[in-house]
């Protein structure tokens, strides 16, 4: 049986999660974001940075970014720890970045991935995510991504 995520809290992230964060990053297959970039996005406006915490644990993350007079968002990254995964969480997170988009009155939830991101797109194909397109050398490795989008 699928192991239950529900001891699991989704909040905004703060700036004492920035080495928990550094250290999924890290986990993370391709392109990473800076020290820097993360305390950006912690304090933009057009940015929802979420974390996934279990007891005192940063275990996932979700950033969404918003661009004014747009009717959709964007998700710039999601990511569960590689001990948390097959849990729900990432989901939960997903669903959670959904929420807020639709509260911002966005229609839609775009993002790119990695085309050989079999994990992440499975999921978000669940999450009834449609590939609407490519991004030939997308990533700083020269991969490829898949554009998806769903309708919120
Ligand atoms: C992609 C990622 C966020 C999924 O997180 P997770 O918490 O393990 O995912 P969940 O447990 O919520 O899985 C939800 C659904 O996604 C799909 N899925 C998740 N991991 C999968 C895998 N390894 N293989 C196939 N399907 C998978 C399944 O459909 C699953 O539902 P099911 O288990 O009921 O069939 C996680 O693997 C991760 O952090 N990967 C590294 C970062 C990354 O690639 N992020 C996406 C960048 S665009």
């Amino acid at each position: 049986m699928k192991p239950q995520c529900c001891d699991i809290a989704l909040r905004p992230a703060h700036a004492e999660d920035l080495p928990a964060l550094l250290a999924l990053e890290a986990q993370f297959p391709g392109d990473r974001m800076t020290a820097r970039q993360f305390r950006r996005h912690l304090h933009s406006a057009s940015a929802r940075f979420q974390v996934a915490q279990q007891g005192v644990a940063v275990i996932g993350a979700s950033l969404l970014f918003f661009r004014s007079g747009s009717d959709s968002a964007r998700l710039y990254s999601l990511i569960v720890a590689a001990s948390a995964r097959a849990q729900g969480i990432g989901a939960r997170l997903l669903a959670d970045a959904e929420q807020a988009a639709r509260d911002r009155d966005c229609q839609w939830l775009r993002l790119e991935v990695r085309t050989d991101n079999t994990a992440a797109i499975a999921l978000y194909q669940r999450a009834g995510y449609r590939v609407v397109g490519q991004r030939p050398g997308y990533y700083d490795d020269g991969a490829a991504a898949l554009r998806m989008q769903r309708a919120l």
